[in-house]
């Protein structure tokens, strides 16, 4: 079938739904959701069989639904209705919830069902859970909508459904959102502001000023201890807050003054947080207890894992810096294999385009803040290829993007959960040429025609296609811990084989032929070229990409690399 994905924005839910669609056969379009006109002209030019709606801020026109079937895909159980399904599903703590695929009609989420999945809800951040648990359940769900739609069966009215638990929930406002720093404790202050994680957060104010605080953390330490001070900020590490409740403390990661952009807490208080104490953790090991720790290390039988846990998979130029550390450091302890754990939504998504944004704020330079950035991320992709003592694994359990998959090219192997999405690509940020040293990395995986047409079609690859095409070496199955023990223990064969030692000096021979051929500085040395004329050049489009990404600029039109029916040859019929 011909299926036009409406969308508001080509999110990872949606890349996920469109290469499932494909694998089935179908022939995917998008059409970003702008306005009813751009959306009837869509329609008009794909003549679609069917209509898919996977992340949607608005109701599809009457123009189109009365005329074609569109598949609305709603977070939420059989019943539930309204824009903020998962906030009250998390903010309750429900034992399970669900994706329902309706089909769209006047009253918004009221539409006869065309299939239902469920699962048993995480107590995690909002954000978390719709990538992994809601995009699984969604990908279920449509399919089996799409196969009941091409069987010519018809959806149940929701009146009619057996068991139907949800019901209408209006937005969740603010004031339902309010954190009660005298009253509230811990855990009911990390439920809040879970189930507003990543959008809106819980508006709130740090050191008297009002702000919408995302991303929190258990402080085990101070568990039990009461308080009576009403919130006081009374520590920091690195990038996060420590912040008293009535009963201990929790860690807040980011915070988004008015008017601004999300940042790391430290860095959107820079002034106020310069006076509190640091607290740091003694080292990379990983700590037993609950607390803030982005950056963690766990060894066992020959085998080293690094946990990079940054928020959205950016990272700025000092978090670069500091995992380079921890992995020269990991270098040095006694394993034989490294595996590159990244985190639990996110591997890498490359420099961080927030921190980079936030130097105009300060009269600071951007473009410098680019430079500095690209580069540690240089020196942190040399210090992964640079490892000839140890067999070095990048485990993708979650997504990552543009510099975070060549970062991942790094190792030796890439293993990819199933479900995770990668987009191998820069064009998209304004043109960028990227660096990671990906003009060495990506040929010889894919062949030099293969890495030009990755860069120029900038289309998301799933975990299984990245193998099939070259790009990463395994897809495994299983949720994130499934993942992780699988990884863990096909690490701890590979730790233990006996030809580790001759893959090893195969290893450090073929990078010694590597460089001999072209030093890696040379390399560098060329995307850097490329990259100063992103940065410095006459032409600011990776500037203004960048300001619009940051700041979430609605899209004033779909690219036209995903809206395939306005390429040259289709037209509208009269
Ligand atoms: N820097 C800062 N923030 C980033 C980021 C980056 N490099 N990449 C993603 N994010 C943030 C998004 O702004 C969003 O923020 P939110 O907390 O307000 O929701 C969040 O991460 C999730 O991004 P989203 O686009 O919703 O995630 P996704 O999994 O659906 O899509 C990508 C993943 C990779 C397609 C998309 O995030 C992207 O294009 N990122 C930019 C990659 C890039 O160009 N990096 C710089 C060049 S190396």
């Amino acid at each position: 079938m011909r299926i036009l994905l409406l969308t508001h924005a080509f999110n990872s839910l949606t890349q996920r739904l469109g290469a499932a669609l494909q694998g089935r056969g179908h022939e995917i379009s998008i059409e970003f959701d702008i306005a009813d006109s751009v959306a009837e002209e869509a329609v008009a030019l794909f003549r679609p069989d069917l209509i898919v709606a996977p992340y949607l801020r608005r109701a599809i026109p009457a123009s189109i639904w009365q005329r074609h079937v569109c598949l609305i895909v709603h977070p939420g159980i059989v019943g539930d209705r309204g824009p903020s399904a998962l906030d009250w599903a998390l903010q309750e703590g429900v034992a399970e919830w669900g994706v329902t695929v309706l089909q769209a009609e006047a009253e918004m989420d009221a539409g006869p069902v065309w299939a239902t999945t469920n699962f048993p809800l995480r107590a995690a951040k909002k954000s978390s859970v719709y990538r992994n648990e809601v995009t699984q359940a969604a990908v279920t769900a449509v399919l089996q909508a799409v196969e009941r739609y091409a069987a010519n069966e018809l959806p149940t009215p929701l009146a009619d459904w057996p068991d139907a638990r949800g019901r209408l929930r209006p937005l969740m406002k603010q004031a339902e959102r309010a954190i009660d720093w005298q009253l509230d404790d811990s855990a009911t202050v990390l439920r809040k502001i879970n189930a507003a994680d990543g959008f809106p957060g819980v508006a709130d104010s740090l050191f008297g000023i009002p702000c919408h605080i995302f991303d929190a953390w258990p402080e085990a330490s101070l568990a039990g201890t009461e308080d009576l001070t009403g919130g006081a900020v009374i520590a920091r590490r690195e990038t996060a807050l420590l912040r008293r409740t009535c009963d201990g403390a929790v860690w807040i990661g980011h915070a988004k003054r008015e008017g601004d952009f999300k940042l790391p807490a430290t860095l959107a208080f820079a002034e106020q947080a310069a006076d509190l104490p640091e607290v740091p953790l003694a080292g990379w090991w990983r700590v037993d207890h609950a607390t803030w720790q982005d950056i963690a290390w766990e060894e066992a039988d020959g085998v080293g894992a690094l946990h990079f846990e940054f928020y959205n998979g950016a990272m700025s130029t000092s978090q670069c810096r500091r995992l380079r550390e921890a992995l020269a450091w990991a270098k040095t302890r006694p394993v034989r294999v490294i595996v590159l754990a990244g985190g639990v939504d996110f591997w890498s998504n490359g420099i961080h385009l927030n921190v980079i944004e936030a130097a105009s704020l300060n009269d600071g330079s951007p473009a410098d803040e680019s430079w500095h950035n690209i580069n540690a991320m240089n020196d942190l992709a040399l210090e992964l290829i640079d490892s000839g003592e140890q067999i070095t694994i990048a485990a993708l359990a979650g997504n990552a993007g543009a510099g975070g998959c060549f970062l991942a090219r790094a190792a030796d192997l890439v293993w990819a959960r199933d479900g995770v999405m990668l987009n191998p690509h820069y064009k998209n940020m304004g043109n960028l040429y990227g660096s990671e040293y990906w003009t060495y990395l990506l040929p010889r995986r894919v062949g030099d025609e293969g890495a030009r047409d990755i860069m120029r079609n900038r289309q998301p690859l799933t975990a299984r296609a990245a193998v099939e095409i070259g790009f990463s070496d395994a897809c495994l199955a299983g949720d994130g811990d499934a993942f992780r023990i699988d990884v863990a223990r096909r690490a701890m064969e590979l730790s233990a084989a006996p030809d580790l030692a001759e893959r090893l000096a195969a290893k450090r021979e073929r990078r010694a032929a590597d460089e001999a051929e072209k030093p890696l500085a040379a390399y560098r040395e060329e995307e850097l070229a490329q990259m100063r004329r992103n940065f410095y050049g006459f032409d600011p489009s990776y500037h203004v990409a960048r300001h619009h990404f940051v700041r979430k600029s609605l899209a004033s039109w779909t690219p036209r690399h995903l809206a395939r029916h306005r390429d040259l040859g289709w037209t509208v019929p009269q």
